[in-house]
């Protein structure tokens, strides 16, 4: 909608940073959430289902009660200026996407930028929560008026709410992400910091995971610096961290069960090696796909989801395996405390002697534990991505 809205207004701006603005504005909201205050979060989590059956999440009301000193607009913010993927006065106009007035020293363009997202979020927030449709755009009509929008985009707010064509276009159009996929090709440094945005809300999801993605990232690429190449150490840190892009659909019940899995639930765990793939693929993120979807096989043929062999299984997804295994047993799990590091490099020794996972690179992981090796979280960008900003009026 808040690309509909620019080109009605003539901004100007690129189609890809309105989108990409418009996507993350309440990104902080989610990291707020699940870093912080996750019990809370999720019991002020209103939902209703429509007259449609459409389940719905009613946003409004979520941010008021639990978001009180409006922290997922600064989170939101920063965590946009650290990907580097728009420019700056995208950024900084998901500050005010909440406000109405704006301190002197903004520019014209983080403004427009600002209401452009309110308006968006206004009127997009009132008609997906609605149980009624037609009660919903009545709402709209009248409470737009009370806004406090500039005169442009009232008339724009309006004409999306009266139109019945451009109201179909907007609401009815699939996901634009394939649209403007083309048009993103960043660098890998820009990529870099946007996939490590996900894996953090990915290990953030859960309790038992909050070092698990980027632990594993820093693992494979430390042993491919010592075993491979370079190329290889920046390679093996991406795939890391992209590794289980899928989990994000398995339920936290699963992942947080106590005792072991049944049947049922293993295969529903299993699923995220094929839904990393699924998201992987329309990037063409070739290299982190093979990895991803290599990294719980192993070299006796157990392992899932296809039982390859170990002729199969390149040296790259060999150490991500390792790095994969290491972790998790380091880690605390609903059902056992983590492990002491000799203790989890044991478990992989006995894994290796069972001819399923890789002895070279076992032999590395030894020689970095014997040297103190201490896996880290990522503890660091949520202490920047939260500070507080100074900026006036905020
Ligand atoms: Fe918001
Ligand atoms: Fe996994
Ligand atoms: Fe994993």
């Amino acid at each position: 909608m808040s690309v509909f809205i620019s080109h009605a207004l003539n901004t100007g701006f690129r189609d890809e940073d309105v989108y990409i603005t418009g996507l993350c504005h309440d990104i902080g909201f989610l990291i707020y959430g699940e870093s912080f205050r996750y019990p809370e979060f999720i019991q002020n989590l209103e939902y209703h289902v429509s007259s449609e059956g459409v389940l719905s999440f009613d946003i409004f009301y979520t941010v008021d009660r639990f978001d009180r000193n409006c922290q997922h607009v600064l989170i939101s913010s920063k965590i946009l200026e650290y990907m580097g993927i728009v420019p700056a006065y995208c950024s900084r106009a998901i500050l005010y996407h909440h406000s109405t007035t704006f301190p002197a020293h903004e520019d014209e363009k983080t403004v427009l930028m600002a209401n452009i997202i309110r308006l968006a979020d206004h009127i997009s927030g009132t008609i997906r929560s609605a149980r009624k449709l037609e009660e919903a755009v009545e709402q709209v009509r009248i409470s737009v008026e009370k806004e406090d929008f500039p005169p442009a985009l009232l008339k724009t707010g309006k004409d999306l709410v009266n139109d019945p064509i451009i109201f179909s276009s907007v609401f009815n159009e699939e996901s634009g992400v394939d649209k403007f996929m083309e048009s993103m090709l960043v660098d890998v440094k820009t990529f870099t910091r946007t996939a490590q945005i996900i894996s953090l809300m990915l290990d953030y999801r859960s309790v038992y995971t909050r070092k698990h993605s980027l632990g594993v990232a820093k693992l494979s690429e430390n042993l491919a610096r010592e075993l491979l190449t370079e190329t290889d150490a920046v390679l093996m840190y991406l795939s890391g961290i992209m590794h289980d892009f899928g989990k994000i659909r398995t339920p936290l019940h699963i992942l947080h069960k106590p005792g072991a899995l049944s049947p049922g639930e293993m295969f529903v765990m299993k699923l995220h090696v094929v839904d990393a793939m699924k998201l992987l693929t329309s990037p063409r993120l070739t290299f982190p796909l093979r990895m991803a979807v290599m990294h719980h096989e192993r070299l006796d043929g157990s392992g899932y989801p296809k039982g390859l062999k170990a002729k199969d299984i390149p040296f790259q997804a060999r150490i991500l395996q390792v790095a994969d295994v290491y972790t998790a047993l380091a880690e605390d799990r609903p059902y056992r405390k983590s492990l002491e590091p000799t203790r989890a490099l044991k478990i992989v020794e006995n894994m290796v002697r069972a001819n399923q996972l890789d002895g070279i690179i076992y032999e590395k992981l030894r020689e970095f534990v014997k040297n103190g090796y201490h896996l880290t979280g990522y503890e660091d960008l949520i202490e920047m991505i939260t500070q507080k900003y100074t900026y006036d009026g905020v």
